[in-house]
């Protein structure tokens, strides 16, 4: 059955309004760690149920894949959901985090949402029609210049740190651009690119389920996404999205 955007918005929603419950009553929220740097919260798993049984229920003939719970069968196509971008951010009752939903067809990415539900911003794209912000239309930024730009990244850990001289990376990029921001979440990075709040975003060490909405999101808003040899397409591990305009001057960089 085909998938509506309408049909995807209600359930993104009905997803985030489950997370405020738990984001309200933080205190009384079990959290677990998966692995060094790696939290799981009862509102995580909740989310992610909700939307396993919504999904795989509206939509069979899909398979599901959620950071929490794994991958189903191994189907051509799939939901590919991160229940919580920002996991850390959203135990710490910091706002920055969000629900991420991309729909995988024949393995290519052609639908995707992402939610913020403490600000109430949903982004959206359907591959070939565009990208929104809560149903305006949004376009990366017109920035040309390397020294004007502001630059997104995540790398928020040791892991990341000393991973592929990410520091000297940072401090390459840094010397070069106007200014860095972290945020708290990959997929909303990716949607500030694709809206021009910032003119490029770089990480390592990600996950599909943590750009695929947000990497269809960038490419329906004019972006380019790379590897960091500039490679075009969606690379997880290595992931550069521009506006394009600045996307020969920063390569070097990277
Ligand atoms: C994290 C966020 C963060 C990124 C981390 C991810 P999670 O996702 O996307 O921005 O820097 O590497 O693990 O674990 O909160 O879903
Ligand atoms: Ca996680
Ligand atoms: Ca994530
Ligand atoms: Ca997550």
């Amino acid at each position: 059955m085909r998938v509506t955007q309408a049909a995807l918005e209600k359930v993104i929603r009905d997803a985030g309004a489950i997370g405020m419950k738990f984001f309200n009553d933080r205190k009384n929220m079990a959290v677990n760690k998966k692995a060094a740097r790696d939290f799981v919260t009862e509102a995580d798993v909740a989310i992610e149920a909700f939307l396993k049984e919504t999904l795989t229920r509206e939509y069979p003939e899909y398979g599901f894949w959620g950071e929490e719970s794994g991958q189903s069968a191994d189907q051509a196509s799939r939901w590919i959901v991160d229940p919580i971008d920002g996991t850390h951010s959203f135990k710490k009752g910091q706002y920055g985090w969000s629900v991420s939903i991309a729909l995988e067809v024949d393995g290519d990415i052609v639908l995707a949402a992402v939610y913020a539900p403490v600000f109430n911003d949903l982004y959206t794209a359907e591959k070939g029609q565009g990208a929104f912000k809560n149903g305006e239309r949004i376009a990366v930024s017109d920035e040309t210049e390397l020294g004007d730009a502001m630059i997104a990244t995540g790398f928020a850990c040791l892991r990341n740190y000393l991973a592929d001289n990410n520091l000297e990376r940072f401090c390459r990029i840094a010397q070069r651009t106007t200014g860095q921001r972290r945020f708290c979440s990959a997929a909303l990075d990716l949607c500030f690119v694709a809206e021009g709040q910032v003119d490029a975003f770089w990480e390592q060490e990600l996950n599909l389920y943590d750009v695929a909405a947000g990497a269809l999101i960038v490419q329906e808003a004019g972006g380019t996404l790379t590897d960091f040899k500039g490679n075009p397409g969606l690379f997880p591990k290595q992931i550069l999205a521009t506006n394009g305009k600045i996307f020969a001057q920063i390569l070097p960089l990277m």
